[in-house]
């Protein structure tokens, strides 16, 4: 049977605002995070602090700290924010966030490409960096990227992905999101991987699906994981999103589309989904674009 209750991720304001080509104001991401909180989202993935320059969507990750301070330390929702290295952990530290997540990559090219490091060598740059985190009470995340296919290399061997993910929960990562991001995989390969994962003895409660809508196969790939029993779904507000460094992304599944899905499967995520479609339409008119979400556009209409 499925879960009664699952806990959506939402990544709208760091893996959303991450590729808009406007820079959003620091007020309206503030903004964005206290909007989504209110819509009873249970995790919110703020920003990133990573080198300024390679992610100039996201260089005000101090300033928006600043901004949202109050929810910080009222802690009651979790703020997580990626940090590629201990530089990236430092500053998050000093702002007082408690909930950080490294991002690894499953090829070598998007190593390259996204980290400036090989595949190997990504492990030598998070190794220290979990574990000051750990030290500091700090949790981790990790997430895998490109574990469905790449756009340089082509498909990703299910073993390749399995082995990296290993390797980040060995770091002392508890939970591992599993990322389709150029959004290439089915559902057929989303239940091969989660069962590669449980038959490497790997805990299926730990892991996370992330998936990207660029070939329309987000939803039923979230279906395929709820089905395979994984209860944590990265999701974006408005279906806001892609990766600067992997041109072939395009937005997230859309939290909407989710949250619709779920509970017409008596599946609860403590979401309003009206608070949550007005937060997208007000961002959408920031952003100057219509959202792309089915839902957030039937229910306008509606
Ligand atoms: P690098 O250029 O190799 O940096 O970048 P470095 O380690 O050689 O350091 C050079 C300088 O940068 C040093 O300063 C560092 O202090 C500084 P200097 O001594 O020259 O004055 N520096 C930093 N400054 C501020 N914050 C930092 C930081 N790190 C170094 N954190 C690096 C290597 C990893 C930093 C770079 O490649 C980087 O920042 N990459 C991030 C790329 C990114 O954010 N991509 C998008 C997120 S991943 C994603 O979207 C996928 C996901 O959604 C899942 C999915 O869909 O698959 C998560
Ligand atoms: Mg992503």
């Amino acid at each position: 049977g499925l879960p009664g209750r699952v806990t959506i991720y939402e990544v709208g304001p760091r893996d959303g605002l991450q590729n808009e080509k406007t820079v959003v104001p620091v007020a309206v991401k503030a903004e964005f995070v206290r909007r989504l909180v209110a819509a009873g989202l249970p995790v919110v993935e703020a920003t990133s602090f990573v080198r300024p320059g390679w992610v100039p969507q996201l260089a005000d990750a101090a300033e928006l700290a600043d901004e949202i301070a109050d929810l910080i330390h009222d802690g009651r929702v979790p703020l997580p924010v990626l940090v590629p290295n201990e530089r990236g952990l430092e500053r998050a530290l000093d702002k007082g966030l408690r909930h950080v997540a490294i991002f690894g990559s499953a090829t070598e090219t998007f190593a390259r490409r996204n980290l400036n490091r090989g595949l190997d060598e990504q492990f030598a740059m998070f190794e220290p960096t979990v574990a000051r985190a750990r030290e500091a009470g700090v949790d981790v995340r990790a997430y895998v990227s490109m574990c469905f296919g790449d756009p340089w290399e082509g498909d990703v061997p299910i073993d390749r992905v399995v082995d990296v993910g290993k390797r980040l929960f060995d770091l002392g990562a508890s939970q591992l999101s599993l990322g389709d991001t150029i959004g290439v995989g089915t559902p057929g390969h989303v239940t091969a991987l989660l069962r590669a994962f449980a038959d490497a003895g790997l805990p299926v409660d730990r892991l996370a699906v992330h998936f990207h809508d660029t070939y329309g196969q987000a939803l039923a790939n979230a279906y395929a994981a709820l089905r395979a029993g994984v209860t944590t779904f990265d999701a974006s507000a408005g279906g806001l999103g892609g990766c600067p460094y992997a041109e072939s992304a395009t937005g997230n599944l859309a939290t909407e589309d989710l949250v619709w899905m779920l509970h017409g499967l008596g599946v609860e995520s403590g979401v309003d989904l009206e608070t949550l479609v007005s937060t997208s339409n007000w961002m959408a008119g920031r952003l100057g674009r219509p959202s792309p979400s089915r839902v957030v556009a039937a229910l306008a209409r509606g």
